[in-house]
């Protein structure tokens, strides 16, 4: 079974299966889905979709990245071009699948984009080993939230070097900062002393992936070239922080799995309610009253010119 490494934390394609339908229906549309609309507007300004060939989705989960392309990009896609829907999590691969068929039922047979999901093939693969895939076979990569978190990001981007053609282009996503993480890092604090039990380690983001500099950095080094970062702000707003807390602690996240495989059901209700207190606290409030959770991503895109 592969796994993946948050630095000192291992994140297994086991844990994304558990998690997969939690993250489809509720963490997956805000705030990861926030940066992939900016991810498919890097790919096409360097590279437009009018000219792919083979559009890859790395570690697609429940195919997010893939529905925004077919939605924005339908009527430019090429009849000839395909989309490669790929993860490690075969629970993922298996959303991806299943709302294929669904777009394959609801939309009308003329439909340019019914055309474009009938030509999305959702494949389990890793994205540190493409084997499957030839060498600069594929035109546009996509990997929303995903390199930093594998065993070995450097061979992740040495993989998607390796499949584009020449004048292909990938984009890419990490976490400059994520609020809820660092507010639940001090409700594990709180209330750890109090079960007798050592404070676990959050899991962190290698420091390279959590600012434009150093993604520029690691995607220069792999060999990609013309380089380009931004930052995106991709918050979470809690109109409830007590169903907020409860739904994330109980999500089954590899975000939240660090604290809850380790505490007993009371115990988790104990963090809940204190991770609640964070929030109430600290989180400023918007127009509506819903209480803001920053998260600010970063994004990069690289060509390959040979
Ligand atoms: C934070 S989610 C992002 C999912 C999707 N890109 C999106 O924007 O909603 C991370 C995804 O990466 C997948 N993943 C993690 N490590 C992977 C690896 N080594 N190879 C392929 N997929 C991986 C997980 O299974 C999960 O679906």
């Amino acid at each position: 079974m592969s796994s993946t490494t948050h630095h000192n934390f291992k994140v297994s394609a086991a844990d994304w299966n558990k998690t997969s339908s939690n993250y489809a229906a509720n963490i997956s549309k805000a705030p990861m889905s926030i940066p992939i609309f900016h991810l498919i507007s890097l790919l096409d300004t360097h590279l437009p979709f009018s000219s792919a060939t083979t559009i890859l989705d790395v570690g697609c989960g429940p195919g997010n990245g893939t529905a925004a392309i077919i939605s924005t990009f339908h009527d430019t896609l090429p009849p000839g071009s395909q989309i490669l829907s790929t993860d490690f999590s075969e629970g993922m691969v298996d959303i991806v699948a299943r709302t294929r068929r669904a777009k394959l039922e609801e939309l009308s047979e003329e439909s340019k984009e019914r055309e474009i999901w009938e030509k999305v093939q959702p494949l389990v693969m890793d994205a540190t080993d493409l084997s499957p895939l030839p060498d600069a076979s594929v035109s546009h990569i996509i990997a929303n939230f995903v390199f930093f978190m594998t065993e070995s990001p450097e061979k992740a981007l040495t993989e998607a070097l390796r499949v584009l053609q020449p004048q292909g282009i990938c984009a890419c996503s990490s976490w400059a900062r994520c609020q809820w993480m660092e507010l639940l890092d001090l409700a594990a604090q709180r209330s750890f002393p109090g079960f007798g039990k050592p404070v676990h380690e959050m899991p962190v983001i290698a420091p390279q992936w959590t600012n434009a500099e150093g993604i520029a950095t690691l995607l220069d080094n792999a060999g990609f070239r013309d380089v380009q970062t931004e930052y995106v702000e991709a918050p979470i707003v809690a109109q409830d922080p007590e169903g907020f807390a409860k739904f994330f602690l109980g999500s089954g996240n590899p975000a939240v799995t660090w604290i809850t495989d380790v505490l007993s059901e009371e115990e988790i209700r104990e963090v809940e309610k204190a991770f609640e207190e964070m929030i109430r606290e600290v989180c400023e409030r918007n127009e509506e009253g819903g209480y803001v959770l920053a998260g600010t991503a970063v994004l990069a895109a690289g060509k390959v010119l040979h």
